[in-house]
């Protein structure tokens, strides 16, 4: 809160501040307005509606059907949630390999259509063109590095990356050449720890670790894996802070029993 006792809005500024004062940053996932306003409320730095969407909310067995359409409808829901926190809108599969113009146009829908605050694409070297272009439309851009989802045909499966000594390298390169492309953040997924925090040290722009380890200078989660709501599949860098999963079910089982033996509605529930 401000002096005046505004919300302070979080922003890019913000967040390149918080490393240089070494806080820490919190991002999570959200897809949807109530699930977004409550982490407003708590106090969340950061919300990614992550293309994470189409295995924990559209049932796909990975993130590559996922469209613009989907990540526009969702991101526009989270925008309406969140009043301190940055929004950040996932930019899916083939939304941005295309072309430089392709890109610049659906990171634009994002931010214009959809309310967020910046955007988040995933790659290398092999996108630095595509960074800039956005960067230099006035978009903050969060680069992804590690284990990139959308390319898991090519990976060859979820697996932690650069933990060879080349593969590590290009992965530091990369990031400073993301730097130098004009991304603020990025994203390290599945990496060694002493890798991130190599990363980290030897950037200016902000360090977002998912299985990434302690030293980046934030964490990021997906909120359905933290909440223990999606079971089919648990990293091993998922902390569960809930088990909603087990929750929700005995609500669920709870509520057809009444129904079935007549508890509910009771009185207090019905019209007079
Ligand atoms: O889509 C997503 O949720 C993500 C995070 C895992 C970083 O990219």
């Amino acid at each position: 809160m401000s002096k005046e006792g505004k919300m302070n809005k979080i922003t890019k500024a913000t967040i390149l501040e918080m490393k240089k004062k070494g806080e820490k940053i919190t991002m999570l996932t959200a897809y949807d307005y109530s699930t977004a306003a409550v982490m407003d409320e708590a106090g969340i730095d950061m919300i990614l509606v992550g293309d994470s969407l189409g295995m924990v909310v559209l049932g796909y067995d990975s993130t590559l059907p996922v469209t613009m359409e989907d990540m526009v409808h969702h991101t526009r829901a989270v925008s309406r949630g969140a009043s301190r926190a940055m929004v950040i809108g996932d930019m899916p599969f083939m939304s941005y390999q295309a072309s430089v113009e392709e890109a610049v146009r659906n990171a634009g829908r994002l931010m214009q259509e959809a309310g967020a605050h910046g955007v988040k694409l995933e790659g290398g070297r092999e996108v630095a063109d595509v960074v800039a272009k956005i960067a230099s439309a006035g978009i903050p851009v969060v680069a992804h590095l590690g284990l990139t989802p959308q390319s898991v045909h090519q990976l060859g499966g979820y697996r932690v990356q650069g933990k060879d000594d080349a593969a590590a390298v290009r992965i530091k390169e990369d990031a400073k050449i993301l730097e130098e492309a004009g991304a603020f953040s990025v994203v390290l997924e599945c990496v060694p720890s002493k890798l991130a925090a190599e990363i980290t040290e030897s950037l200016e722009i902000v360090t977002i670790g998912i299985g990434g380890g302690v030293d980046c200078d934030g964490q990021v989660l997906v909120v359905n894996d933290m909440l223990g709501m999606f079971d089919k599949f648990i990293p091993k860098f998922v902390k569960k802070y809930a088990n909603l999963n087990v929750n929700m079910k005995e609500a669920i089982s709870q509520y057809i029993d009444e129904v079935k033996s007549g508890v509910f509605p009771g009185p207090e529930h019905s019209f007079k």
